[in-house]
């Protein structure tokens, strides 16, 4: 069992979670993933790893709660237990001295790539980190970031703070401020990886891209988390999650991504009617 030391909204539907799970903080890298169950019954999810503290032997992940298990694992009260967390999954993010990285993190992804921000720093990169939200009350981790990075980019869709629009934006920016990059690293949601990708594809920069692909096993047994990258096909728990994004199939990505989506909508609405019925049940007493 594993101890939910942390668990906090920290902006709107996204929840800071922190474990006690010392064998995976002793051993995780940037870039790494873990997989946890809410209760016996849960279904597996991966989640990237957002911070470690190896000396108190906690982790810490970033929940979106978008469908049946998020919503349970960010429903747990601080003290319980959850069955289930398998890790670190997954290879490391490459961290070399590449230059300058721009390291891009929209929604969950903004939490991702902070430790890979901090790594690429500790290498002696210059580290332009960049943050998408839709509005600036969803930006988060903005102190974090500002102190592995030599700066700082915001973008918000409807321009409340930083850059109005949307990450695809910054390779362009870069270029026309004729600031070279080197590599880019982007974590976050499949579109924000896709279109961020196809943005600096003619720019010829190095861009990886950090997949998320349903997975059940993680260790490369059960095939789910296939993708396709280049002419080859990958598991992306065990050849990932990293990829080469002007590589990816992201049209396939996308479509398997939808496979259990009648499934989660009818979980969502189930919870959202037992929450209503739970609701009427306590006023009625
Ligand atoms: Fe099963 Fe990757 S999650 S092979």
């Amino acid at each position: 069992m594993f101890k939910i030391v942390e668990n906090r909204m920290i902006v709107p539907n996204i929840n800071l979670m922190t474990i006690e799970a010392p064998l995976i903080a002793g051993e995780v890298q940037a870039g790494q993933f873990v997989i946890l169950r809410a209760n016996d019954d849960g279904e597996r999810i991966p989640l990237s790893i957002a911070d470690w503290d190896r000396a108190k032997g906690t982790i810490s992940v970033v929940i979106l709660t978008i469908g049946g298990t998020t919503s349970d694992l960010a429903a747990i009260q601080v003290g319980k237990n959850i069955p289930t967390a398998v890790g670190p999954l997954g290879n490391p993010t490459e961290i070399e001295h590449f230059g300058t990285v721009l390291c891009i993190g929209g929604c969950y992804g903004i939490a991702s790539i902070y430790p890979i921000a901090r790594a690429l720093k500790e290498k002696g990169n210059r580290v332009i980190a960049v943050m998408e939200a839709r509005s600036s009350y969803l930006l988060y981790w903005e102190d974090k970031l500002e102190k592995v990075s030599d700066r700082l980019i915001r973008i918000t869709r409807d321009g409340t703070k930083g850059y109005r629009g949307h990450v695809s934006k910054i390779p362009g920016i870069m270029q026309e401020a004729r600031e070279p990059v080197d590599r880019i690293i982007i974590n976050g949601c499949t579109f924000l990886m896709k279109r961020s990708a196809d943005a600096s594809r003619p720019y010829g920069i190095k861009t990886i891209v950090s997949l998320n692909p349903i997975m059940i096993d993680g260790t490369g047994m059960c095939g789910v988390c296939r993708v396709s990258v280049g002419s080859a096909t990958k598991f992306a728990c065990v050849d990932g999650p990293d990829f080469d994004g002007h590589e990816v199939d992201w049209k396939e990505l996308l479509q398997r991504r939808k496979t259990y989506l009648k499934e989660e909508t009818i979980v969502s609405e189930t919870s959202r009617c037992e929450d209503h019925a739970l609701k009427t049940r306590d006023e009625a007493l």
